[in-house]
């Protein structure tokens, strides 16, 4: 019998997921509530990303084998995410998604898991500042 293709698998694989990271920072980089908490040298943050959004989505465990156990929230602590910053992070993610084409049942179940996700990053209130 032949296993179920895993998501990562179904949507293509390391190119796919090269390709979504590579349209998903320079927005990062492009957002005002973002971009400050980002450093100049974005790449290494490509390349954690990349290599969590391949387990993420059920490919080989590279970020753990690299990184150790993913602690999102943990790693996030350092930085003041707010629910404005959580929803930019999904707006930019929404547009790297729509670029690299990934449509139908596979975009659902990827936008579900990055929600929670992001929404379980948010660490700080609302600044009134950040409100648009
Ligand atoms: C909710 C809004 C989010 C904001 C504002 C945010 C921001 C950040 C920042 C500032 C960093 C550190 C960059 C550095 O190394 O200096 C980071 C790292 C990272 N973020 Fe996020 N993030 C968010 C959500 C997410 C989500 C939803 C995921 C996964 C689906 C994610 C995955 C990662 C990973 C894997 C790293 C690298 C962790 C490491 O240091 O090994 N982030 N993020």
């Amino acid at each position: 019998m032949t296993e179920p293709k895993s998501l990562y698998e179904r949507i293509g694989g390391a190119d796919t997921i090269a390709r979504l990271v590579a349209a998903f920072y320079p927005r990062v980089q492009a957002h005002p509530l973002l971009a400050p908490l980002f450093p100049e040298d974005i790449t290494p943050v490509m390349e954690k990303q990349r290599l969590f959004l391949t387990q993420f989505f059920g490919g080989p465990p590279l970020y753990s084998q690299k990184h150790g156990h993913p602690m999102l929230r943990a790693r996030h602590l350092p930085f003041p995410i707010t629910p404005s910053r959580a929803q930019a992070w999904l707006s930019c993610m929404a547009e790297a998604l729509d670029e690299v084409g990934i449509t139908g049942p596979e975009r659902e179940e990827m936008w579900g898991r990055l929600v929670i996700t992001a929404h379980h990053m948010i660490n700080t209130k609302e600044e009134a500042h950040d409100k648009e």
